[in-house]
Formats: C-alpha cells, structure tokens, sequence
C-alpha cells in the first residue's frame, strides 16, 4: 500500500508530479453495465496509491451525449449518469486526497454538446445565438460555408460548418455535435470562470484545458488562404488574457493548470507558460518523437530550453486517449506519431515496442519535470484493432473510414484474469470489445510477476518518490557513445538509456536502482535497455 505522501502538503508538488489519465468509461465498471464508472474508480483507488502516482487526470465525466466520448459536454455541473452522481465525484476526491491523490478534472472551453442548454436556445432561435459562431453561407443563396477552415479532425474531408434548415450556419472545429464557443462574448468567460470555481471548490487540485489553443478566433472569420498572418483560430494573442484571467481564479485555490497546446512553435508555446498563465502544458512534441537517441535529445534540449526562460516545469507524456499506445507505436517501422500516418494493419512487434516502452519509462521518468501516464500504459497494453461495426470515435468516420480512430488505446482495462472480461464489469459487456489476449495483461496476474510492466512501473515511482535527485532540476548530460543517452541529475542520480544495436558500459555508479530490462552476461548494457544508477 502507497504511503500517504509528502506531496499534499506541497506547494508546487505539481513541478515534479507524476499524473495519471483516467478515461473513466473504460477504467473499470462498478455497476456491471459495460461501461466504466465513478463506482469502479473508487474500488481501485487503492490500487492506484500502490502504483504510486500523484495525482489523477479525469477525461471529461460530465453530462454528455457522448458523440466525442464525453469531449463533448451538456453540462459541466453534472456527472453524466453513465458513471454516477456528483455526491459520488465528490466522495472520490475526498477518498484520494486521504490517499495521498489529488485530482485533476478537465475542461473543454472550445465547444459544447449540441445538447448543451445553450446551443438548444440558440437552435431555438434565441439570444444564445452569439454565444456561437452563426453565420450566413456564401454563394448565390447562402449555400457554401462562410469560410474554408480545414477540420481539426486531420484527415477529415468534413467541413467546419453545418447548415441549419433556417439557412445559417454554425461554426464547429471537431463534429456538428460540437459547436465552437464565441469567446468574444463576456458570457462565455463568466461561464467557464464559474466552472472553474465550481470545481475547485469541490477540491480539485488542477484542470487539464482541452484544445487549448483554439478558443480564441478572428472575429472575420477570414478564409485560411495559404496560412500566413496571424492564423484565424489557432494560437491566437487574444487567448493569453483569457489564461490570466483564469490564473486569478486557480490562484485563489492554489490550482494548477495543464494545457493541450499542441504547437510547432516552441516560442509561441513557451508564451502559455508564462508566469500568470498556465502552469505546465502538454510536451507533445516528446510524444510525436520516434526511437532515436538523437532525435529524442534534440526533443530534450528543446523542450528544456524552452521552458527555462518563463520558469515552468517541463511534462513527459508517451500517450493518452487520443494516441497509438506505447508499445505499438515504438514496435512499428515508424515509430514516431503522426495522426495522418494512422492506417490500419500496420506491422507491428509488440516484443521490440515493449523492450522499447520499458526503456522511455525510465526515461521519462528520469527527465526534469512532470511526467503524464495514461491508463493501462502501466500494464504495457498495446493498441487493441477494434473490428469496423464496434468502432465508436467520430475521427473514424470523419475520415471516411481511412483512419481507425482513436478506441483501440481506449478499450476497458483488463484487471483479473480469471474473470468475465477481464475484470472489467461483472454483467453486460464492456463498451468496447477486448482483445483475446486481454487477460495475459490483467493486473492481477502482472501484479505477481516481478518482469511485468506493472511491476516495473510499482519500482520506478517508489524509487522516483523516495530517492533524491528526481522530478523538477537539472539536467546535465554524460558523454556516450552514439546511439546511447546519459545524463546526471542532482544528488548522484544518472539515467542511461542504449537505442544502439551494440551492448555498452555502464556509466560510473556505485549501485544500480533500477533497469528496464536484464542486463547482458558482461554486464552490459543491452540494445533498448535503461538503468537509473547512483553514483
Ligand atoms: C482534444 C481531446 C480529444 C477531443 C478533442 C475535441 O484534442 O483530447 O479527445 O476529441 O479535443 O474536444
């Protein structure tokens, strides 16, 4: 059992936190419906203060149809009656917290459901209407979209406007049952100002913003043309006043913010951190990065530099609910990610991409920071191939159906091996169908097996929390032969990781805390293999 930690009673325990994403729907299912729930989370509480993480990240619970998988949201204030009550939300922060968890809710300030009070007036032909983007078409009788905006459901051949029978259209950047907000109107920033405070009165510790680059747009709405000039909705200067304003809010809590910024421009994206904005965002780009030990300390060094001008910890993220898991991602030919590279029946060597996930563990782990893990990461589950008429995600089907979607790293995790789907649920079956092999990857069966992936995550985060030298600091990198990452931290900590295909030596210690995998008979350090070391 995890000890109640330090950590809660720490000011910026978030500088160094290890961070767990649920996606509730399919982390475990209390009530036997097929669907997980708030019922099954507290169940497995304990199992997560034995992992030993230090906070938890909710994918949205809220009240939602659930055409997004709850990223589309009708109501804040609610808990979509699919996972429980808001008596029961608040009963699992409480319980965490005495864990030793905080808990993270996420927000997602670009859109609501269509089934939102808002949009339903606004369809209703009420004031509502500029809480959105309405518009008239183009073209002779208003028949063409206002604008040419690309779907930010890349690979999507959808428009970003639907057309109502009144002859208006609507602007929404992921599916017509995601209407895009106008943030330029004061209601909508008082809204999420309230949802805001709501939540942390209920004692969240922090809120993950979804999208949060997209919220602000050109009050023209101009067509994209070839993309220069200020883009019309993405990163937009507008955004920062609305993140300070949100900062006096978290402040007065002592709240943290994570945002999902994905940008290319390491400049721009340093901007979110500053000090009165977001406290940390998303590190996409060490995500995206494939196998390569240059091209991941490119990754390093960048993401490092350019957090140090505005003093915000840096995040180590390998995946979530929208990405290739892991271990099917780095036991591919390309092991980068790219979502317009997303195809089905790509080879795959879950062995390598395992040995390899094992490796970026400790790494992660290792580098100065933050780190996010994803449920079900910590049981080396790979990307499951959902057959066609299960696949629920709208990415799916707004590809045409080029791209599988995002269910397969979103199928109900596997938690005994011996019992109906895995653990599961105990009734109905889960919302998504499990692979034949889920059961080799349950939780109980790693939990006894000292090679597991459970198990090696149990050792590293125990290690992480009480051994000095981890977390936020610096980094000072170790000379090594090509292919091969070494660096020190403080305190006599040292990480190396090989991606070589030759066996090395070992970078000077005294003992060895931790390796990904067994080292060769010389006592060398094998090809995709990690150590954490003393020195
Ligand atoms: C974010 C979420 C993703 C969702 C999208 C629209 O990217 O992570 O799951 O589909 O926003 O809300």
């Amino acid at each position: 059992m995890g000890q109640p930690t330090h950590a809660l009673t720490q000011h910026d325990w978030w500088r160094s936190a290890v961070i767990y994403q649920v996606y509730v729907r399919s982390f475990a299912d209390g009530d036997g419906d097929g669907t997980g729930d708030l019922a099954g989370v507290r169940a497995r509480l304990p199992y997560l203060a034995e992992l030993g993480v230090d906070a938890l990240w909710f994918s949205p619970w809220y009240l939602s149809p659930m055409k997004d998988g709850g990223y589309d949201v009708a109501d804040y204030r609610a808990i979509d009656p699919a996972f429980g009550t808001l008596a029961e939300a608040e009963k699992l922060i409480a319980e965490a917290r005495e864990l030793g968890i905080r808990t993270l809710v996420d927000i997602v300030p670009n859109h609501v459901s269509d089934q939102h009070p808002w949009f339903r007036a606004a369809l209703a032909g009420g004031p509502e209407r500029e809480l959105f983007h309405f518009r008239s078409g183009r073209g002779a009788h208003g028949e063409l979209p206002p604008n040419d905006w690309p779907s930010q459901f890349l690979g999507s051949a959808e428009p970003v406007w639907t057309r109502l029978p009144d002859g208006d259209w609507y602007l929404h950047l992921f599916t017509p049952e995601q209407p895009d907000l106008n943030w330029a109107h004061p209601a909508v920033r008082q809204e999420h100002e309230d949802v805001l405070r709501f939540w942390f009165e209920r004692g969240v510790a922090g809120v993950r913003i979804d999208s949060a680059a997209l919220l602000a747009k050109d009050p023209a709405l101009p067509d994209f043309v070839d993309g220069r000039g200020p883009h019309p909705y993405v990163d937009r200067d507008e955004l920062h006043d609305i993140y300070r304003s949100w900062r006096a809010v978290a402040d007065a809590y002592d709240g943290i913010f994570v945002g999902e910024v994905w940008l290319p421009d390491t400049e721009r994206f340093a901007r979110y951190l500053r000090p009165d904005e977001l406290h940390t965002a998303f590190n996409f780009s060490f995500l995206s990065c494939p196998w390569d030990a240059a091209r991941l300390r490119t990754s390093i060094d960048e993401t490092l530099a350019e957090h140090a001008p505005v003093g915000a910890p840096a995040t180590w993220v390998l995946c979530n609910h929208d990405v290739t898991r892991t271990v099917t991602r780095y036991g591919r030919a390309d092991t980068g990610f790219d979502f317009a590279a997303k195809a089905f029946g790509t080879p795959t060597d879950l062995a390598l991409g395992t040995r390899r996930a094992r490796a970026a563990a400790l790494l992660s782990l290792a580098l100065p920071g933050a780190v996010y893990l994803y449920q079900g990461e910590e049981l080396g589950l790979p990307e499951a191939d959902i057959p066609l008429d299960r696949i629920e995600d709208p990415m799916h089907f707004r590809s045409g159906g080029t791209d599988p979607g995002r269910d397969g790293c979103r199928v109900p995790l596997p938690w005994a091996a011996g019992a109906p789907y895995a653990g599961f649920g105990s009734r109905d079956e889960p919302w998504l169908p499990q692979p034949a092999d889920w059961p080799a990857y349950a939780a109980d069966r790693q939990s006894e097996d000292p090679g597991s992936m459970l198990r090696l995550y149990r050792a590293a985060l125990r290690i992480r929390r009480t051994t000095p030298g981890f977390g936020d600091g610096p980094l000072s990198w170790l000379p090594a032969p090509d292919g091969v990452l070494a660096f020190t931290r403080t305190d006599g900590l040292t990480c190396a990781v090989n991606l070589s295909e030759r066996p090395v030596d070992l970078p000077e210690h005294t003992q060895l805390l931790l390796s990904s995998g067994p080292l060769d008979d010389k006592g060398l350090l094998p090809q995709d293999t990690a150590v954490w070391l003393h020195a």
